[in-house]
């Protein structure tokens, strides 16, 4: 599982202009669960859909293993996300199939698509799917209709779809924003287990602070496109927390985010999944 190097990654909105990421460098070892935080439109859902490209970087690198994954042409690119799961605040589940449905579309990418269409998945695809639902406590609901969850569960759906992809890399993008408190702690808490458990590299982009220091081995702060800060959970201090929020109450600042969610994609969240299983 190779390391993670983005170098000089610049993204501009073309439509507004808008320079969203202003030369990120950075590098993720193997591994490594990093949060990314940082106040409403501080590019992080831009940083984290440049890695897979669902956003284009305008310029840079993004460097994984031998790959620079912004040269790769769409062939090579499609193959690539195969191998990065992707986790999302408003779950991408679709509401009319089943939970287990909803987990075996995670192998789309990999299976044909007539296989997929006729609902022909490989036995082995099939056990896999039942041992992480068990895993992330849904073992009872494979049947269920996706809509027929709650949002923790909704996630837990999210979450074993995208481990279905045997990703070596995940990225997370605020996965608890539509949770409860107590909820949050508990899919914070599984998402982190699951990426020690299976050595998996991770950026979880997420605006609650106690829960990014309690989960990361690792807190970058984004502000204004910038990385203003970049070190262990517990150096974030008073005096970082407010060079990444500003001056203002950062616990505000968070509460604020929460409900602004702002969409970076050019799509809705069900066009980003086809893009994220590697069918586009
Ligand atoms: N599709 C888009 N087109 C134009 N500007 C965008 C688009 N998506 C995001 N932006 C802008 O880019 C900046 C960063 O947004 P975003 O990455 O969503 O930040 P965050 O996830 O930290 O809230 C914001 O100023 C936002 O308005
Ligand atoms: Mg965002």
């Amino acid at each position: 599982m190779p390391a993670l190097h983005l170098e000089n990654l610049i993204k501009r909105y073309e439509r507004s202009g808008n320079e969203a990421l202003k030369s990120i460098s950075f590098s993720i070892g193997e591994g490594q669960i990093v949060a990314l935080i940082g106040p409403s439109g501080a590019g992080k859902s831009t940083l984290i859909r440049c890695v897979n490209r669902l956003v284009e970087p305008t310029t840079g690198k993004v460097r994984w293993g031998d790959l620079d994954l912004v040269s790769l042409n769409s062939s090579d690119l499609r193959k690539t996300r195969r191998r990065i799961g992707m986790i999302f605040q408003e779950f991408a589940l679709v509401d009319r199939l089943s939970v287990m449905e909803n987990v075996l579309s995670g192998r789309l990418g990999y299976v044909g698509f007539w296989q997929s269409f006729m609902r022909n998945y490989p036995q082995k695809d099939i056990d896999a799917a039942f041992a992480l639902l068990d895993r992330v406590g849904l073992s009872a609901f494979a049947d269920r209709r996706a809509d027929n969850l709650s949002g923790g569960q909704r996630q837990r759906v999210g979450i074993a779809r995208a481990l279905m992809q045997e990703p070596d890399l995940l990225l997370v993008d605020e996965p608890t924003a539509s949770l409860d408190p107590k909820t949050s702690r508990q899919i914070m808490r599984l998402i982190a287990e699951l990426c020690r458990e299976r050595k998996l590299t991770a950026i979880v982009n997420i605006h609650d602070v106690p829960l990014a220091k309690m989960f990361a081995d690792r807190v970058i702060g984004l502000r204004d496109g910038r990385v203003v800060f970049d070190g262990k959970p517990d150096e974030l201090n008073n005096e970082a927390l407010t060079s990444i929020y500003g001056e203002e109450d950062w616990e505000d600042a968070g509460q604020r985010a929460l409900m602004k969610f702002v969409h970076a994609g050019e799509g809705g969240p069900q066009l980003d999944q086809e893009r994220v299983l590697g069918l586009r």
